[in-house]
């Protein structure tokens, strides 16, 4: 049952004390957010890691995040997944040697003009290791204007990967949107190469298959059935869907916007569901609804941390036990490290 799995996780949160440290994504589901130490957006997570002195970190999230959370822990630490099939699809679509084949491509249609990489977060050591060795950072949701600004401050043309709609998006922000292209290296037919040679900001082909379901339809069915209701969404939406809501950001700022929102008032939620049923039940004064209506918004790759696994990891280390530890090579290490301090100093 729940009530004997939460005790038998207290227990071993007990006896493990200061050594433990469990991080949580706010896409988690409730049974898991409940035991965390900390819920988080990628970017607070990261910075919880970078601070934390415990032994053990246990991470309820994504692949990625588990593996820059050992990047930015000490060596004596360990990382662990409670499951290790859960892999963000948008990071496996820019698969290091992929990049690499791609970026020497991009530096023949680039010519003389320096390209500075930018990596989202959701992205594996490997590639942050490359963005790293390029010149580059890794960027969240939360920062990637600073981060592309940063970028442009070094170069003449950035490579965002692997998500094309937070690119689109940021390029809106800074009013450099016409200046920004797609690109898929391998497309049929081959990529527009002369889009590419001209623009200023190159988007990697890459998405979010949960955010790129939201249709500005969602936006249009909620304004038109609720009109007093409020809309917002995360910026791994499609541009339309972004244009359409009031408000925009990581999901550490939807949860803020709930947060401060007055008593009566309305919120359609445009990401991951799990944190709009979070947001409804940490919020009982305002009125939340998760902007698809019925239509199930779930994360695929965040939904595979079952608590069962938590307590069978937790009760692991009590006995002395590493399971699922996510351990990054020592040279991406230190590379990707490189690419996420310079994100930290932003
Ligand atoms: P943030 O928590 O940084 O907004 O990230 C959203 C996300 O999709 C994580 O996988
Ligand atoms: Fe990846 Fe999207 Fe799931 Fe986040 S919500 S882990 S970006 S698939």
């Amino acid at each position: 049952s729940e009530a004997e799995r939460n005790r038998r996780i207290e227990a071993a949160r007990d006896t493990l004390g200061d050594d433990l440290v469990i991080l949580g994504h706010n896409y988690q589901r409730r049974e898991i957010v409940e035991h965390a130490d900390f819920v988080g957006d990628s970017y607070g997570l990261s910075r919880e890691a970078a601070a934390t002195d415990a032994a053990h970190v246990v991470f309820c999230g994504v692949t990625f995040m588990a593996e820059s959370a050992d990047v930015i822990t000490d060596d004596e630490q360990t990382v662990h997944l409670p499951s290790m099939e859960a892999s963000c699809p948008m990071a496996g679509m820019a698969e290091a040697l992929q990049v690499d084949a791609a970026w020497a491509e991009l530096d023949e249609l680039t010519g003389d003009e320096e390209v500075v990489p930018v990596t989202y977060m959701n992205s594996y050591a490997d590639l942050k290791a490359f963005c790293a060795e390029q010149g580059g950072l890794v960027c969240t949701s939360s920062n990637a204007a600073d981060a592309f600004e940063w970028a442009f401050d070094r170069g003449d043309v950035v490579l965002f990967l692997p998500d094309k709609h937070l690119g689109r998006n940021t390029a809106h922000d800074l009013g450099i949107a016409d200046a920004a292209v797609e690109w898929d290296p391998w497309a049929d037919g081959g990529a527009d190469r002369e889009a590419v040679a001209d623009a200023e900001l190159v988007l990697w082909d890459g998405y979010c298959q949960v955010h790129e379901r939201f249709t500005s339809e969602h936006v249009a069915r909620v304004r038109r059935e609720r009109p007093e209701a409020n809309v917002v969404v995360h910026p791994e939406c499609r541009r339309e869907v972004v244009e359409a809501a009031d408000v925009v950001g990581s999901t550490a700022t939807i949860r803020e916007t709930v947060a401060e929102a007055d008593a009566g008032e309305t919120w359609a939620i445009g990401t991951e569901l799990h944190l709009a049923n979070h947001l409804d039940r940490w919020h009982p004064e305002v009125e939340v609804i998760p902007l698809c209506g019925d239509a199930c918004m779930d994360c695929n790759a965040m939904r595979q941390i079952d608590p069962n696994y938590l307590t069978w990891v937790l009760e692991g280390l009590v006995e002395g036990e590493d399971r699922n530890v996510i351990e990054v090579a020592p040279r991406e290490q230190d590379l990707a490290a490189t690419a996420m301090e310079r994100m930290l100093e932003l």
